[in-house]
């Protein structure tokens, strides 16, 4: 049977074992994928993703606790690490601690991940040295989207490449045990796994990073339409969904469901039923 990984196990993996990672906001979700994934993250890409938001920022630290609750409870052979949602952690380190401390309370998860990079140094160090685990989370970052103009490839400029790899260093001396890069080109993927001594995850960052995550909806093609570019498309999940639907309404319009099967029957007539 498959063990979960321990935090200092997964810091382990570099250069050893590519990290599985994938996404999972529910029960279900969580149970398909224990058996399989290194690490399970609860993004606050759930707001998107499940609530249909326009951007990450109207997720709250109470939607992170049920739906960490969840996951913890579907994948208990996973490590499981839980998004710090918008406003949650940037006002100061004593503030990420609480909220941070909160979530690992309440859902019993292994770490957390917190976006930005030199910015955040301090705070990922106050709460590493407090016994929180965290995953740092450079390149784009969806909580930044405002700033920056929307949802844009990372470090396209010399100036972005080197506050990025500047960025990326810092979370590693702060004592983050991972860190995820997302969109970011591959060169600067390459140069940022080559230089910091801890796993990188890659989203749309290449095969250069340690290990790769992707949204488990887009990953399985659970919605229709299009997919950001670095999204493989490993099965296509909403066809059979549609087909299932459709399938169903018919079988209730002809009288074909419920059969006999589905029903219940007083405990006389079953014994009729099956003597004929
Ligand atoms: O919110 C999220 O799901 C994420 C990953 C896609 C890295 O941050």
């Amino acid at each position: 049977m498959k063990k979960r990984l321990t935090i200092p196990q997964i810091k382990e993996c570099k250069n050893k074992m590519p990290l599985a990672c994938l996404t999972a906001y529910t029960f279900p979700m969580a149970q398909m994928l224990n058996n399989h994934a290194d690490l399970i993250l609860v993004g606050d890409s759930l707001g998107m993703v499940l609530y249909g938001y326009d951007s990450t920022l109207p997720v709250t630290l109470e939607m992170m606790c049920q739906h960490g609750k969840a996951v913890v409870k579907g994948a208990p052979d996973t490590c499981v690490v839980i998004d710090m949602p918008f406003g949650s952690y940037q006002q100061s380190p004593a503030h990420a601690f609480k909220n941070s401390a909160h979530i690992m309370q309440e859902t019993g998860c292994q770490a957390v991940k917190l976006e930005g990079g030199e910015a955040m140094a301090e705070t990922i160090a106050f709460l590493n040295q407090r016994g929180i685990p965290v995953m740092g989370h450079v390149g784009m970052q969806p909580q930044s989207m405002h700033v920056n103009g929307g949802f844009k490839t990372a470090g396209k400029t010399d100036a972005a490449r080197q506050q990025i790899l500047a960025d990326a260093k810092a979370v590693e001396q702060a004592g983050a045990f991972a860190l995820v890069i997302e969109a970011v080109p591959v060169d600067l993927a390459e140069e940022i796994t080559a230089t910091i001594q801890i796993p990188t995850i890659g989203i749309g960052a290449s095969g250069a990073c340690d290990g790769q995550i992707l949204v488990t909806e887009d990953m399985l093609g659970c919605q229709d339409g299009n997919a950001p570019k670095f999204v493989k498309k490993f099965a296509n999940v909403h066809i059979d969904m549609k087909k299932g639907v459709a399938s169903y309404v018919e079988a209730v319009r002809k009288r074909a469901f419920p059969a006999t099967e589905h029903t219940y029957q007083a405990a006389d007539r079953i014994v009729k039923l099956k003597t004929g």
